[in-house]
């Protein structure tokens, strides 16, 4: 039961990242942009891709609060768990902020420019890589 959880939580953890890398690089696209009618496009192209990466945050959540009931002693008795989830919280902010952003653009009122969605779309990479590392390697 456990591992099947695990790897639930995994499979849903996937299907947000695909939002969290993807849909910054629609704002770069829609940044980039001046063509009224394909403006349209990027909006419906936000909107679902924002549904469905928030179907795969929640679930990801769930699951992973279901592995972490199971084992609860175990995880606070460590220091990897807790860093693991500081970089899950700033995930939430980014998630949060990329909607503000989304209503920006369905308003047209972005102001930022293609090379600043640039290096915004680097930040869930910097959090994969340590979330990945503190749940694997175990450092600490
Ligand atoms: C509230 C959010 C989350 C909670 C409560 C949570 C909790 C957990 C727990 C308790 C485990 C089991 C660890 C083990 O048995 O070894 C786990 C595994 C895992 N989590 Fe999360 N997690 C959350 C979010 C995330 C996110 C955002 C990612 C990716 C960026 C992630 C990636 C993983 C991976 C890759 C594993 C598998 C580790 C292994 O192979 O043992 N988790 N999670």
């Amino acid at each position: 039961m456990y591992l099947w959880l695990k790897a639930i939580h995994v499979i849903f953890m996937v299907t947000w990242f695909a939002g969290l890398f993807y849909l910054p690089r629609l704002f770069i696209y829609h940044a980039m942009d001046e063509n009224k009618q394909s403006f349209e496009l990027f909006k419906v192209m936000e909107k679902r891709l924002f549904g469905i990466m928030t179907i795969g945050a929640a679930l990801t959540v769930l699951f992973g609060t279901a592995v972490l009931m199971m084992n609860w002693a175990y995880f606070m008795s460590t220091l990897w768990f807790p860093v693991k989830f500081l970089f899950v919280l700033a995930l939430f902010g980014y998630h949060y902020w990329c909607y503000r952003i989304m209503l920006e653009f369905r308003q047209e009122r972005n102001q930022r420019s293609h090379v600043w969605y640039r290096w915004f779309n680097e930040a869930p990479a910097l959090a994969l890589i340590v979330i990945v590392i503190m749940v694997i390697v175990r450092p600490f």
